[in-house]
């Protein structure tokens, strides 16, 4: 594949500082497996230096991934970038992402350091992350609302200093899709030695633009995304990664590059992140949402049953779900539970592996009113993945 679009996944990073979504170590590994499995190109683990069970998860993540960078999250300080580069020891491709903001607001306000200082710090930072890894990655922070030529310096100096991507945050969810389309642009026209990364975007959702946002970047040529599972993270959260891998599918005419996601492990990866962090997905959550493939109104149905096209633009399967939408609730019992699986041709072998399931699923019950059948195959795949 010639024009690749990497997918960075921070689901365990970005998309754990979501007020209530921490994370165990063995949950954080039972998500880094699935999205291995979904093949994203880069797992963002943690932020080892954020406490010494980030550090354990970042750790043990990196130690059981084959097919995936890891990567863990640092300051543009050099007790983080160690810290990181520890955590990360016995990754198969490790990678340390430090960072340092770079808006006015950011520098003068909360920094409280000059700009000369600041690239200084982060050149400093990049170089010493290079001493562990040839992959380090470089963020600006609330770029989104950063000067073009400083970040154009910036961008320069931290490429001449070793880092292999680039990435623009839109840290606060302010930019517009057109006006970040531009910034990209300009950077990767205006930057020297701009050919010598690659350029990623990292956009957060808090005027809902993440996501476009994200595609716009993309068209201008950045071919690196951070996205999160069902678009959890910070506020209101970062760009989604099944909305950004389907609509780069979905528009081959309008997109050059292409992903190499497996899809059809979308679901299961939504499903797990939303298990273990108690997030429910909203049902007219697209791609992921149980009613996003549902057809309600007749003329739909009638329309879908002459064919499928007339309202499906992606096919169901393609991202995970099954045909069958089956309705269980907290009031089902153990045996409407077998009677569900049986349909589903699920069989455990012992009866501790249906009772740790009908647990499970009697606490996924409790928060939401319907369980589907790809609640129950993710729940069973979870279960047995955890025995
Ligand atoms: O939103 C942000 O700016 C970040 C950086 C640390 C990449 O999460
Ligand atoms: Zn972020």
């Amino acid at each position: 594949m010639t024009d690749k679009l990497f997918i960075f996944d921070t689901t365990l990073r970005d998309g754990e500082q979501s007020p209530g979504a921490s994370m165990t170590k063995d949950e954080k590994i039972r998500i880094a497996r699935a999205l291995e499995k979904l093949r994203v190109d880069v797992i963002e683990a943690g932020f080892p230096a954020a406490s010494p069970g980030d550090f354990e998860a970042v750790h043990a993540v990196a130690n059981v991934i084959n097919d995936c960078s890891v990567c863990g999250l640092s300051r543009a300080l050099d007790h983080d970038i160690d810290q990181a580069a520890a955590a990360l020891k016995g990754a198969v491709s490790p990678r340390i992402h430090t960072f340092i903001a770079t808006s006015p607001i950011h520098m003068e306000m909360k920094l409280r350091m000059q700009p000369d200082s600041v690239v200084e710090q982060a050149v400093r930072a990049v170089k010493r992350a290079r001493q562990y890894t040839d992959n380090v990655e470089f963020s600006a922070e609330d770029a989104g609302r950063s000067e073009l030529d400083f970040l154009c310096r910036m961008i320069e100096a931290v490429i001449k200093a070793g880092a292999t991507t680039i990435n623009i945050p839109d840290t606060v969810g302010y930019k517009v899709p057109e006006r970040f389309g531009n910034l990209i642009h300009n950077l990767i026209t205006r930057v020297p030695n701009a050919d010598k990364a690659i350029f990623s975007v990292h956009c957060h959702n808090d005027l809902g633009l993440a996501v476009a946002n994200s595609l716009s970047a993309v068209l201008n040529g950045a071919r690196q995304v951070e996205c999160t599972i069902n678009g959890l993270g910070e506020r209101a959260g970062n760009a989604a990664l099944e909305e950004i891998v389907m609509a780069i599918r979905t528009r081959g005419d309008v997109f050059t590059c292409q992903t190499t996601i497996d899809t059809t492990q979308i679901i299961n990866c939504s499903r797990l992140v939303s298990n273990i962090t108690g997030f429910p997905v909203q049902p007219n959550k697209a791609i992921v949402g149980a009613n996003a493939f549902a057809h309600e109104s007749g003329i739909h149905q009638d329309g879908v049953l002459k064919h499928r096209q007339t309202y499906e633009i992606m096919r169901a399967e393609d991202v995970g779900w099954t045909a069958n939408r089956m309705v269980l609730g907290k009031h089902s019992g153990r045996n409407a539970f077998k009677a569900h699986l049986k349909r589903l041709n699920i069989e455990f072998t012992t009866e501790e592996e249906l009772n740790a399931a009908f647990a499970r699923f009697k606490e996924l019950a409790d928060k939401k009113h319907e369980i589907y059948d790809d609640d129950l195959q993710a729940l069973v795949t979870d279960t047995l993945s955890s025995e």
